[in-house]
C-alpha cells in the first residue's frame, strides 16, 4: 500500500473515530463481538507479558488485555483512532498501555514483544502485503500471534458477502500457509462465521503443534 493510500485510509478512520465504538450495528455486531472476545481469550497474556496490538483502532483489544498483561502497545495509522484509544485509557485509569502511530509492516516498536494481536484490521492490506505484515510480525519474535479478521472459510467469492468495500479478505488456507511459512504453528482455528475467524499461531517449540 502506498503512503498516500495509507494516509487516506487513516484519515477515513479518523473521520469516524468519535463514533466508531457505536457503529457496529445490525448483522455484523454479534460477529464482531464474538471475534473480539475470542482474540482476547486466546491472547491470554501472563502478568509480565508485553502485548502488541496492530490496527488497534480505539483500543478495544489493547484495553481489554491491559488488566492481565504487563504492558500493552497499540499501533494504528489513524491519528483520530489513536486519540480515542488514549482518551479511553485515561478515563479508565489504565496506565500500562501506550498508543501511537505504527503500520503493520513498520510497527515502530523496538522493545521485546511476547504476544501480537490484531482484530479486524489486516483485511485492509492486499494479500501480498498481508504476507509481508506476517513476516514482520514473526521477526518481532512473539511466542503467540492471535489474528481475528474477515477471512474466507468457504468460497472466496461468496454469494452473500458480509462485508463491502474496503475489506480484502484472505482465505483461511492462505493465512495458515503464510503463518506456517514464517515459523509459527497454527494451534487453533476458530470459525466465527463463514467469512470471519480467529487464528492462533504459536512459535513451534512453545507448546504448539506443527501444522501438517
Ligand atoms: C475496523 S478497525 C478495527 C480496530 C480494532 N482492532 C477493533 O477491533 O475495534 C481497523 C483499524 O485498522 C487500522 N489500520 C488499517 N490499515 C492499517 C495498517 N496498514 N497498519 C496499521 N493499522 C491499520 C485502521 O486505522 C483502523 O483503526
Amino acid at each position: 500500500m502506498t503512503d498516500k493510500r495509507l494516509e487516506d485510509l487513516g484519515e477515513r478512520f479518523s473521520q469516524i473515530a468519535h463514533h466508531y465504538d457505536d457503529k457496529h450495528g445490525g448483522e455484523e455486531k454479534p460477529i464482531y463481538n464474538a471475534c473480539a472476545s475470542l482474540v482476547v481469550d486466546h491472547a491470554d497474556p501472563r502478568p509480565d507479558d508485553v502485548v502488541l496490538d496492530l490496527g488497534t483502532g480505539t483500543g478495544l483489544i489493547a484495553l481489554a488485555l491491559a488488566g492481565d498483561a504487563g504492558h500493552v502497545v497499540g499501533r494504528d495509522i489513524s491519528d483520530g483512532m489513536i486519540k480515542q484509544a488514549r482518551a479511553k485509557a485515561e478515563e479508565s485509569g489504565i496506565e500500562n498501555v501506550e498508543f501511537g502511530y505504527g503500520e503493520f509492516r513498520d510497527p515502530r516498536y523496538d522493545g521485546p514483544v511476547d504476544i501480537v494481536v490484531s482484530n479486524f484490521a489486516l483485511h485492509h492490506l492486499p494479500d501480498e502485503e498481508k504476507r509481508e505484515a506476517i513476516e514482520v510480525i514473526a521477526e518481532l519474535g512473539p511466542r503467540r500471534f492471535v489474528l481475528g479478521d474477515a477471512m474466507f472459510f468457504g468460497s472466496s467469492d461468496p454469494e452473500e458477502p458480509l462485508f463491502g468495500h474496503g475489506v480484502d479478505s484472505a482465505t483461511v488456507g492462505m493465512l495458515v500457509d503464510v503463518l506456517t511459512d514464517v515459523g509459527f504453528a497454527v494451534t487453533a482455528v476458530e470459525r466465527v462465521h463463514d467469512q470471519v475467524g480467529v487464528l492462533v499461531a504459536e512459535r513451534a517449540g512453545d507448546g504448539g503443534f506443527t501444522h501438517p
